[in-house]
C-alpha cells in the first residue's frame, strides 16, 4: 500500500504522476539501500509504524519515477525522509526536490514539526538538494574500517 502522486500535486512541481503500489526506485550505490529487494520492502511495510499515506510514488508514461518514503517518530512531532530515490534516467529534473517537499508536507500535515533526514556525506547530490531546502545539520557521525589480519 502506498500513496499515488499526482504530477500536479507534487510539490514545487516537475514530478509526473502515477505510481505502481509496493514498488521503489532502485537507490543504486546507496550504502544501505541499494540492496533493498521486495522482501525489505514488504518487511518494513509491516512494521508498526508503517503508514501507507507516508510513502509517495510518482510515475510517469515510463513507469515509477521516483518515491519518498516518510516516517512519523513517536510521539509524532519529528518526521523523518526516510527513503527518497528518483530513478537514475530521470534525475537532475527536479523530482527529487519536489518529492522531497511533498515528503515534508505530507508529515507536516501528520502532525510533524521538524523535519530531519540521515545522508551519507559522500553524497553530494542529496547533502546540496538538503542544504538548499534549508535542512541544517544536527548530528555527525564517522564510520572506520580498517583492515585485521588474524
Ligand atoms: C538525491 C536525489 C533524490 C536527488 O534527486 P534529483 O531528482 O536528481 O534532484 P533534483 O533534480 O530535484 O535536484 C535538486 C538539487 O539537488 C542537487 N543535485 C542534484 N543532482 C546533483 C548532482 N549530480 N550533483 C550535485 N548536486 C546535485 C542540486 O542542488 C539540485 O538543485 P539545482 O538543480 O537547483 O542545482 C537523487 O540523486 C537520487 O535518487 N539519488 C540516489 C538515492 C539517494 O541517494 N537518496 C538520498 C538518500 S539520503
Amino acid at each position: 500500500m502506498a500513496t499515488r502522486v499526482p504530477r500536479e500535486d507534487l510539490r514545487g512541481g516537475t514530478g509526473r504522476g502515477g505510481l505502481a503500489p509496493g514498488e521503489q526506485p532502485g537507490v543504486r550505490g546507496h550504502p544501505e539501500q541499494s540492496g533493498w529487494d521486495l522482501t525489505t520492502l514488504r518487511r518494513r511495510e509491516r512494521e508498526p509504524w508503517f503508514d501507507p499515506a507516508g510513502l509517495l510514488l510518482v510515475e510517469d508514461d515510463d513507469g515509477l519515477a521516483g518515491s519518498c518514503w516518510t516516517k512519523l517518530h513517536p510521539p509524532g512531532d519529528v518526521g523523518e525522509i526516510y527513503v527518497i530515490a528518483v530513478d537514475p534516467d530521470r534525475q537532475g529534473l527536479g523530482l527529487g526536490r519536489a518529492l522531497t517537499l511533498s515528503g515534508l508536507a505530507s508529515l507536516a500535515e501528520r502532525g510533524a514539526t521538524t523535519g530531519m533526514l540521515f545522508v551519507d556525506g559522500a553524497n553530494t547530490a542529496a547533502l546540496r538538494l538538503y542544504d538548499s531546502l534549508g535542512f541544517a545539520l544536527a548530528r555527525l557521525d564517522r564510520a572506520y574500517v580498517g583492515e585485521v589480519r588474524p
